[in-house]
């Protein structure tokens, strides 16, 4: 039923979750950015919250601006930040994700998932400039999504432990690609392949010690690991106190760990410290694979 007003909930996200480059991206059950959209006489965008003061509210350079602005909406978005921006936790993907959810709902839309990921992806691209939507399709759809070109596959693993430490330092999307090389060799591919293959298979048997060993990739990681102080020092750290695998969250800086549920607090607290005797101020979000967007009023 089309509405005047709604309020929802769209998580941050975790995109490549190792090898899966451009292709894998996880919901994470906190944080949580809130998007409230009502009918208004002209399109306005209100940030709130965490970094507010760094967002662009002209809506054609805002992601949920760009998103009501393709659908040609006239509507009052406000968004109330959780999320910290430039954190490879798809800081820019949710507001983007979660006024197509928003809107889709309020106007009786009927736009299916895969149209409502590109039209997200469309959105998010004034923030990043390249169009990935392995950070909106998992904000909308939760869980584990694989994106393929148009098709998008989620997979919903039972209770994984999911540590995210987001140190103080600035990583540009756009900086974490151009410091990629453009060609792998078959030798990488092959090997990024398998490990993306097994953490497929490590997802739909909610296997923990499967997930960390498929994180491991190449050349992704170790370029990337170059912008992050402390990489080596916190991978270590994570793994020797109990993660079963540790990778960079999307574009970085953020580092992700996975474990079971309950070391996650030992785990979080030794990442943190390793940051710390890097130099590097640093915050620990304790989560989960989460849901994707929902209606919360
Ligand atoms: N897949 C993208 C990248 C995610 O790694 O550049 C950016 O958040």
């Amino acid at each position: 039923m089309a509405r005047d007003y709604i309020k929802v909930r769209v998580p941050a996200t975790s995109a490549n979750v190792g090898a899966g480059f451009d292709v894998f991206g996880i919901a994470l059950d906190k944080p949580n950015d809130i998007i409230e959209v009502e009918k208004s006489s002209k399109l306005e965008i209100i940030i709130k919250g965490r970094d507010a003061k760094y967002i662009p509210t002209d809506p054609r350079r805002n992601t949920a601006g760009m998103v009501a602005s393709i659908l040609g909406k006239k509507v009052r978005i406000t968004i109330h930040r959780e999320i910290p921006l430039s954190s490879g936790m798809g800081s820019s993907a949710a507001p983007a994700a979660g006024a197509a959810f928003a809107l889709n709902e309020m106007y009786d839309l009927g736009l299916p998932p895969e149209q409502l990921v590109r039209l997200a992806a469309k959105g998010e691209k004034v923030a990043s400039r390249v169009e990935h939507a392995d950070n909106v399709a998992p904000a909308l759809l939760g869980g584990f999504v694989i994106v393929h070109k148009n098709r998008m596959i989620s997979l919903a693993p039972g209770n994984i432990g999911i540590v995210a430490v987001h140190p103080d330092i600035i990583v540009s999307t756009r900086d974490a690609r151009a410091i990629l090389p453009k060609k792998l060799s078959l030798e990488d591919v092959s090997f990024n392949t398998a490990s993306a293959a097994s953490m497929v298979v490590g997802i739909m048997r909610s296997d923990i010690s499967l997930i960390g060993k498929s994180m491991e990739n190449r050349k992704i990681e170790e370029r990337r690991s170059r912008l992050i102080k402390g990489y080596k020092h916190v991978s270590k750290s994570a793994l020797d106190s109990g993660a079963s695998g540790v990778t960079i969250s999307g574009s970085g800086p953020t580092m992700i760990a996975v474990c079971d549920m309950d070391e996650r607090e030992t785990i979080a607290c030794a990442m943190e410290k390793a940051f710390s005797d890097s130099g590097v101020k640093s915050e620990a979000y304790i989560t989960t694979i989460g849901k994707g967007a929902e209606i919360i009023g």
